[in-house]
């Protein structure tokens, strides 16, 4: 059974452009879960937050999560919250390997302004600070990975190479 690979960790980490081109590298299916969810409910994941609040967002994430479950091979990029649910975490370790990508606060800020709007609990004055404390409060939930990358100060390629080398050792 081919594990699948599965990308976690905070917003603008870059779980889905990684993984987009890791899958690529080793010939495997991409899955974002996120952009799965939209297109289930048909709206943006903003818009589900807007119109129907974050309790149901989570709700369409935990059935995603078990639904991607159930694939075998494939890259999966998690939201930044999904490892927040214990059972979208047993879940997704079941058929797979939890790596958690890192980046510095600086970094995250910089990645989230260039996508203002996008991403529902950030809200657009949000500062380094902000990001630094959320960081904090979730980094008990990401320390469940398999593998942490750090992706801070680091092109592409090197960061691939990393998670490649990780999973091989
Ligand atoms: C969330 C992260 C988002 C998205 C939703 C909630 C979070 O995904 O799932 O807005 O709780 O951290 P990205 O990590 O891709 O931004």
């Amino acid at each position: 059974m081919g594990k699948n690979i599965v990308l976690i960790g905070f917003m603008g980490t870059g779980k889905s452009s990684i993984g987009v081109r890791l899958a690529q590298k080793l010939k495997m299916e991409f899955v974002d879960m996120d952009r799965e969810i939209e297109l289930v409910i048909g709206i943006s994941v903003a818009e589900i937050f807007k119109r129907y609040g974050e309790l149901r967002f989570r709700s369409e994430e935990l059935l995603m999560a078990r639904k991607v479950s159930m694939r075998e091979n494939i890259v999966i990029a998690t939201g930044g919250g999904t490892v927040l649910i214990d059972e979208n975490v047993s879940v997704l370790r079941e058929n797979g390997m939890l790596i958690c990508l890192d980046a510095s606060p600086e970094d995250i800020f910089n990645r989230v302004n260039r996508k203002r709007g996008t991403r529902p609990l950030l809200n657009k004055n949000v500062s380094v600070e902000d990001i630094e404390r959320l960081l904090q409060e979730r980094e008990r939930f990401y320390a469940c990975a398999d593998i942490r990358v750090n992706t801070s100060a680091k092109n592409m390629d090197a960061v691939l190479n990393e998670i490649i080398q990780a999973l091989n050792s």
